[in-house]
């Protein structure tokens, strides 16, 4: 049991190095895409303006910012709540944004206990980050946001991590990648050592899913898209050293090696399992599903 928290408590303290990942521009492109049509959306429903955003899970910002890149001039004024269950990230996402957003505030909480007031936002962004949570959880919590926006409210979320973003011929890729990182552990003599370790492992439920979990919160379902996105190998390091994407996929080991193990599975992976792009680099596609939602 305790080594099961020791891991978990690592994780957590670790998040933020999720940053590299967030900076590629694969990542940037993708999320700059969903927020381009929430802000669109917002437009044809007749939003003139914004004076509250909620942004859960804000890690280093990156949403936030590209919020900002993308909203007509005078909605620029909004105040902006951060909340994340990490510390470290917030202060990341502080240094990050204290010069495109005026009225900044953090808030260090998990979704799961937010206290905000009622009524109290215009909209709520989510990014990359609705799978960490059991489905029960997902329902308690996106109610909870509903009841921090004004009627007729927004909430934005998307994810990569649900059951269609792997279409079926990209399996192999990621087969192949544990399998190689297994056989690095080996190779370096490391064994599993937490067996009974709970790491939060990113849940991959399907889009219909996401469509009904909306209304059953009690939203009315405004659209739901989807976005391709071809990841070269850059990308797909970062996010397999990512810890909490590391961990999930070799569970058990030393967070340190998965880590080591998952990254430097990428090259020789994508060199087999890898589509080329016309410069001939190897590149595999990954799919994000853009959630809007009214309140
Ligand atoms: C993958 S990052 C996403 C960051 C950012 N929203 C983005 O889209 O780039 C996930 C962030 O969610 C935070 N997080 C994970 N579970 C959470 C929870 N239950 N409540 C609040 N924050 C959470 C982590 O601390 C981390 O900073």
């Amino acid at each position: 049991m305790q080594e099961t928290h020791k891991m978990k408590e690592e994780i957590t303290k670790e998040d933020y190095n999720y940053e590299p990942f967030a900076d590629t521009e694969e990542y940037r492109r993708v999320n700059r895409e969903c927020i381009n049509s929430w802000v669109e959306i917002m437009k044809q429903k007749g939003t003139n303006g914004l004076e509250g955003v909620l942004d859960v899970a804000t890690g280093a910002g990156t949403m936030v910012q590209l919020v900002f890149d993308s909203l007509p001039e005078s909605w620029k004024k909004a105040a902006v709540l951060c909340l994340d269950q990490s510390s470290e990230a917030l202060k990341l996402a502080q240094s990050k944004l204290e010069k495109t957003v005026d009225k900044l505030k953090l808030v260090h909480s998990s979704i799961e206990d937010m206290t905000i007031p009622d009524q109290s936002v215009d909209i709520a962004v989510w990014g990359n980050g609705i799978h960490y949570l059991s489905a029960g959880d997902q329902l308690d919590s996106i109610k909870r946001i509903r009841r921090a926006l004004k009627p007729g409210g927004f909430l934005f979320f998307n994810t990569a991590f649900y059951e269609e973003a792997r279409p079926a011929e990209t399996l192999p890729f990621y087969r192949t990648q544990v399998k190689t990182a297994v056989q690095y552990m080996r190779d370096h003599g490391i064994k599993r050592q937490k067996t009974d370790a709970k790491t939060e492992a990113a849940k991959f439920l399907p889009r219909a899913y996401y469509e009904s979990l909306v209304e059953e919160a009690g939203f009315k379902l405004v659209d739901a898209k989807e976005f391709a996105v071809d990841m070269h190998k850059e990308a797909w390091e970062y996010i397999s050293a990512f810890q909490q994407y590391a961990a999930g996929a070799l569970r058990g080991y030393p967070i340190d090696d998965a880590v080591n193990a998952m990254r430097d599975s990428v090259g020789p992976d994508l060199a087999i399992h890898g589509h080329r792009d016309k410069d001939d680099s190897p590149y595999i596609t990954r799919k994000w599903l853009a959630i809007s939602a009214q309140a």
